[in-house]
């Protein structure tokens, strides 16, 4: 349902707003598609200068939509047609990207972070990447870029017990600039979009480029595209599904490695 993601263009800023609470901002296709479209076509809009992305409730989001996963290992879906065009949007943005997040960043929630400019976490994020407790793989680009930005050693944690790191820890990492009252988010992340959109935007967007290594990623993002659609069709991805809909934990130990 594209309303459950917002959009509005004031001031320079185009806020995208992950709205839909009740499922904890779950990401479906539909969402994926409405801001893979945003995305795109505001490499084009002059008075887009910077994008602000955000979600409504009290999470950022839990990640790509489970229902949607579990569809594909059970054989009754292709899959999304639109999440590997939204990273690739991400991954491809010349204008700044700028994240609020509050409460917890699940799977994309978290990796989607690794593409942005600037992050402001709340006190109470809680970033995590547990793609392995799922029976898949990282995501998004997040294979290069996750032990690019905090080691290996604290990547591989993340990715393979999947456990979430604290708004401080993250600081300390270096995957986000400042952590802030939860009350003081909004006001802190967009004082610091309009700090931007009144930089020099030829200059930021140099910069952002010169930074950033958009072919080495995309590749890796083909990669791993390739290794999660795979993974999802295995024994261990649906045991991981009927679990959570059981409400179980999973038990992987009497699957052989596939
Ligand atoms: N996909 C689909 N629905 C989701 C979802 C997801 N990723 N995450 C949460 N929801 C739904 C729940 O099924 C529930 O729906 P219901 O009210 O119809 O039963 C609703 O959102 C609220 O979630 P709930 O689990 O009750 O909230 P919580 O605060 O107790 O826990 C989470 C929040 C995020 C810890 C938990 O929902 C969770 O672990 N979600 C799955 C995260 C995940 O594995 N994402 C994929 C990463 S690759």
């Amino acid at each position: 349902m594209t309303e459950h993601v917002r959009i509005e263009n004031r001031g320079g800023i185009l806020t995208l707003t992950l709205a839909r609470p009740d499922k904890k901002n779950a990401l479906t296709d539909a969402m994926y598609g409405k801001l893979a479209d945003t995305i795109e076509s505001a490499e084009f809009d002059p008075s887009a200068r910077v994008l602000l992305i955000r979600g409504e409730g009290d999470m950022f989001t839990a990640g790509n939509d489970v229902g949607e996963f579990a569809a594909v290992a059970a054989g009754k879906s292709e899959g999304s047609r639109n999440v590997v065009r939204f990273i690739q949007s991400l991954a491809r943005c010349t204008r700044p990207l700028v994240a609020a997040v509050q409460g917890r960043a699940v799977g994309v929630g978290t990796t989607m972070l690794l593409h942005c400019d600037l992050v402001v976490l709340a006190e109470t994020a809680l970033l995590s990447t547990p793609f392995v407790n799922l029976a898949l793989v990282p995501e998004a680009g997040s294979s290069l870029l996750m032990p690019l930005r905090i080691g290996h050693a604290r990547a591989f944690e993340m990715f393979a017990l999947g456990e979430a790191v604290d708004a401080s820890s993250a600081l300390a990492w270096g995957l986000a600039n400042r952590v802030v009252k939860p009350e003081a988010l909004d006001a802190e992340v967009r004082g610091l979009a309009a700090r931007l959109a009144r930089q020099p935007a030829g200059a930021v967007r140099t910069t952002k480029r010169l930074m950033r290594n958009a072919e080495q990623l995309m590749a890796q993002i083909r990669t791993e595209s390739a290794e999660f659609a795979a993974r999802l069709k295995t024994a261990e991805a649906r045991e991981a599904f009927m679990a959570f809909a059981a409400r179980r934990p999973a038990d992987f130990t009497k699957l052989a490695d596939t």
